[in-house]
């Protein structure tokens, strides 16, 4: 069996998630079901989860583990970026909360076959929804050099896109590159000998960049923030954690903006728009793992949690 993913901030999450007996709860990312479980073994067998998740290997392991909880349970394959269409159409109601726990499980990251990690060699594939058609054999054989050194900037701040970038140009005029481990070759070979000696891999940045382009993460996480809120009831609590600075970054900005309401320009002396805010965020800071955790987990330490509340 591959290994089980230890979920993160578990006791955070139900402290702020405040679970309600007969609640209706969204678990965008459902992966080993851990969070799933925790939050359905707090509610009356009336209480409902609600589930996304697109990675049908995760559903086949969550739908055993939640057996239990079947009849409260309602599992979609689908990305939640189509939550608000889904619970529209299956006639759910508004929601007492939200959770994502954004990225990849360690299901899916330590399955060689799914091409997510250059801790061993295998195809390049990094899809999280194994019907997507885009892979990341594709976008590194057919993508053209400005469009990898955007991919790399964007979605892996990565310090020499351009360099990297024309070395998979040239390289690829030969033959195609085919795996994580040629990949991450490429990449050792063409950054300079002082980034080999940083506390990260050199290959790091490339490979978070290209599992967030394969996976539209960001195009999917900024529909949700959006939705999501109208899904909720009023004091319906949003959380959401990030793994990575641009996660972070894409939850702290909305929530703002979605707390302030008005968007006039700052040098207008009274507002003019009329939007006001529809929520309240409670975590000002974001809450990390506590040093206990990330000894236990050590994939942990990167995690941030941030909560926000529907107001009205
Ligand atoms: C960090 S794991 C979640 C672990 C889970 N909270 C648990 O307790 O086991 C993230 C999971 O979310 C899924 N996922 C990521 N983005 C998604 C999206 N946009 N829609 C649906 N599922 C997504 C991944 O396939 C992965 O299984």
């Amino acid at each position: 069996m591959k290994k089980m993913h230890l979920a993160v901030l578990t006791g955070e999450i139900l402290e702020m998630l405040q679970v309600k007996k007969h609640g209706i709860y969204l678990d965008g990312t459902l992966g080993d079901g851990s969070h799933a479980e925790q939050i359905l073994s707090r509610m009356d067998p009336e209480g409902i989860l609600v589930a996304f998740e697109q990675d049908k290997d995760s559903i086949s392991f969550a739908q055993k583990r939640l057996q239990p909880f079947k009849s409260q349970t309602k599992i979609f394959h689908d990305n939640f970026k189509n939550a608000r269409k889904v619970l529209i159409k299956e006639k759910i109601g508004l929601l007492n909360g939200i959770l994502l726990d954004l990225g990849f499980s360690s299901r899916q990251l330590e399955n060689p076959e799914r091409g997510f990690s250059f801790a061993s060699d295998a195809f390049l594939d990094m899809r999280m929804d194994q019907r997507t058609k885009t892979t990341a054999f594709d976008l590194i054989n057919n993508s053209s050099e400005n469009e990898l050194i955007t991919i790399f900037k964007e979605f892996g701040e990565e310090r020499w896109a351009k360099r990297i970038a024309r070395a998979i140009i040239s390289t690829r005029k030969i033959q195609p590159i085919r795996t994580t481990g040629e990949l991450s070759k490429l990449i050792l070979s063409t950054v300079p000998a002082k980034s080999k000696k940083y506390k990260i891999h050199p290959a790091t940045r490339v490979f978070q960049a290209l599992r967030i382009a394969v996976n539209n993460e960001l195009e999917a996480l900024s529909t949700i923030l959006d939705d999501g809120i109208e899904c909720l009831k009023p004091s319906g609590r949003f959380c959401v954690i990030s793994f990575h600075s641009l996660e972070d970054r894409l939850v702290k900005t909305r929530f703002r903006q979605l707390e302030k309401g008005c968007i006039c320009p700052p040098d207008i002396p009274q507002c003019v728009c009329g939007r006001k805010g529809v929520l309240k965020v409670i975590t000002k800071k974001p809450i990390v793992p506590t040093e206990d955790e990330v000894k236990k987990n050590p994939r942990a330490r990167s995690a941030k949690l941030r909560v926000a509340e529907k107001i009205g």
